[in-house]
């Protein structure tokens, strides 16, 4: 993960870098850091936790130079601390890098630097960089002019890594450039006026550029005052044209809501109607049309709470669509892809559309495929929040969500966008294969009512799941538990609580519970159960009791009828058709996790470990 912003121009670099860096904290925030350089004199700060600790240091003891790189760190190798943190030096502190990635040869490096002498101040696999680029200069000819020293310097130590990184450098011998380069991992170059800039997503660029172009894997740059020269991996100068940088909002706030995820979930409402309104209503885009025409069978590949959204909507495609679709942890998938069948659509589902594992099994997905039809364009579609994002410029179709920017790391309003996109996508498939029509026509209708539905829940259910959550305080384990399309929801509703209030939580299949789960039940674990009308309400039912039989609290998610009063509370949820239903079970489940980590005092929208989007394998 981590994010990783760089400037250089004619102005004081460190609020630019700073700035840059608040726009990239979604990425990691568990220390901050930067360096600049100006001619004689390079300066680094670093600081533990989040960027406000390092702007506070910044503010005691500003740093000079017009030239400069930073970083927000999420910790892979060595501790969370300020000697960890980014920017990593070199050991005379010449040559300052930050990097996001992994460099995965870095032990044998280590190593061999160490054995010729060099000394290492962190655990970081970035520090070897500084080390091999100090070192690159130390050796390089006299022919090289001064202008291509560090280029050749940072190309030779690039060389000798393995991984996935994209990374800045900065050095004292020629204060007025800065080199980048990229492999498997995201990096954009920003074009402003007399100064330019490079980070790791656009939201750093907005305001400081107009222009943007995207570095390949393998490419490097070149930035100075005068502008940026680009070079592909074998050295040679190459041409791009920028592309304008679309306007986005990046800014959030969080109106009179007490933490973002609170305000985001309460956005979902306007999520649903702008889906209604674009989507449900009208036609699809005609060029998603082309790439949903004859498909046989779909695969979704996604991770975490976008793999929940899968789930939903594999089982909407089989079930109201009649099209066979699997779901794939990217992660997995990568490594054990199943066998290519034709006539396949595989999509990727990624809010943020930078996850290196999501982004990776698509690739793999396209060589497949490229391999197998080598005359048609492989079907690929992304749904993403952010169509300017790598996944973007991967597929050839996306679908954006267009739910605003989301800050929390707990993606909320994100994951009902993409059930809705799902609901979109079946919808126009189910037209397309003539199949299910009572089921169709049912669902178009209760899809026109979501938004009020939504609106009207929010508001009454966000008190009974503040006062619900007064009940948790000592809770240690929570089972959900859900059933058909509604078991994703269980398991998104566990991963939710997990996230924000560090409990164990765990989402099973209704039926699954019998078979191994019950022997953790007793008075201390409460279960919360989804339970809506369908063909195995019933069930859903009895197995809720069985969980009551063990003594667990029962909380239930589904509408007010006799039957529900089986449960110790119920949390109500209108009544609609049960395909519908995930885009109202999940409210609940979302304030229920929101109120019982803001009652523990948790930091919420930033909880620890996490980031918002997990840019390393
Ligand atoms: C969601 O609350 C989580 N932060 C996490 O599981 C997330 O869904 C996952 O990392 C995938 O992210 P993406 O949607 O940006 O690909």
């Amino acid at each position: 993960m981590c994010g990783i912003v760089a400037a250089i121009g004619s102005r004081k670099v460190a609020p630019l870098l700073l700035q840059g860096l608040q726009r990239l904290e979604y990425r990691g925030y568990d220390s901050a850091g930067l360096a600049t350089v100006a001619p004689g004199q390079l300066h680094c700060c670093k600081a533990e936790g989040k960027l406000v600790n390092l702007r506070e240091k910044l503010e005691k003891t500003p740093v000079a130079g017009c030239c400069g790189i930073g970083h927000t760190r999420w910790a892979t190798h060595g501790k969370p601390d300020a000697r960890n943190a980014h920017p990593q030096l070199d050991e005379a502190g010449q040559v300052a890098v930050v990097q996001n990635g992994i460099i995965e040869n870095h032990r044998p490096l280590r190593q061999h630097l160490e054995q010729r002498g060099s000394r290492f101040n962190s655990d970081t696999d970035t520090e070897v960089i500084p080390h091999l680029v100090a070192q690159a200069l130390a050796n390089l000819p006299d022919t090289v002019p001064p202008t291509d020293r560090l280029r050749v310097a940072v190309a030779q130590a690039v060389q000798q890594l393995e991984g996935a990184y994209a990374l800045a450098v900065i050095w004292l011998g020629q204060p007025e450039e800065l080199v980048v380069v990229r492999y498997h991992a995201p990096l954009l170059i920003g074009l402003g006026e007399g100064e330019f800039f490079c980070a790791s997503d656009t939201p750093a660029l907005a305001d400081v550029a107009s222009s943007i172009v995207s570095l390949e894997d393998g490419e490097m740059a070149r930035l100075t005052p005068l502008g940026v020269e680009l070079f592909d991996g074998s050295g040679q100068r190459i041409q791009r044209t920028p592309q304008p940088l679309r306007g986005g909002n990046y800014t959030a706030d969080k109106r009179q809501f007490r933490h973002f995820m609170l305000k985001e979930i309460h956005e979902q409402a306007d999520v649903a109607a702008g889906w209604v309104e674009r989507c449900l209503a009208a036609p699809i885009d005609e060029g998603l049309t082309t790439a949903l025409q004859n498909v046989q069978r779909v695969q979704l590949l996604a991770c975490g709470t976008s793999r929940h959204a899968a789930l939903v909507g594999a089982h909407l495609l089989e079930q109201l669509a009649g099209v066979p679709s699997s779901v794939h942890y990217a992660s997995e998938f990568r490594y054990a892809p199943p066998p290519l069948l034709p006539q396949t659509l595989t999509i990727g589902v990624t809010q943020s559309g930078e996850t290196a594992d999501t982004l990776a099994a698509l690739t793999i997905e396209m060589e497949r495929r490229r391999a197998l039809e080598p005359n048609s364009p492989p079907r690929l579609l992304g749904i993403t929040n952010r169509p300017d994002s790598s996944l973007g410029r991967l597929v050839p179709h996306i679908l954006d969500l267009k739910a605003g920017v989301e800050t929390g790391v707990a993606a909320t309003k994100t994951f009902l966008g993409q059930m809705l996109a799902f609901y979109a996508i079946a919808l126009h498939m189910a037209s397309q294969h003539q199949s299910a029509s009572a089921q169709v026509t049912a669902c178009r209708q209760a899809l026109a009512q979501l938004p009020e539905q939504l609106s009207r829940m929010l508001h009454a259910m966000d008190q009974c799941c503040a006062d619900l959550a007064h009940g948790f305080a000592e809770t240690k384990d929570v089972i959900y538990l859900g059933r058909g399309i509604n078991y994703p929801i269980a398991l998104e509703g566990a991963l939710k609580l997990k996230e924000i209030s560090y409990i164990h939580a765990e989402g099973y299949p209704a039926g699954e519970m019998k078979h191994g789960p019950i022997a953790l039940l007793d008075q201390h674990v409460p279960v919360v159960s989804i339970a809506t009308p369908g063909p195995v309400f019933e069930k859903v039912l009895s197995n809720a009791q069985e969980a009551k039989a063990r003594d667990a609290r029962l909380i239930g998610i589904g509408p007010v009828c006799a039957d529900t009063e089986i449960f110790d509370v119920l949390l109500p949820i209108p009544s609609v058709p049960e395909l519908v239903s995930p885009l109202l079970t999940v409210v609940p489940m979302q304030l229920l996790a929101y109120h019982v980590a803001a009652h523990r005092g948790l930091d919420v929208d930033q909880p620890r470990n996490l980031a918002k989007s997990v840019t390393v394998e």
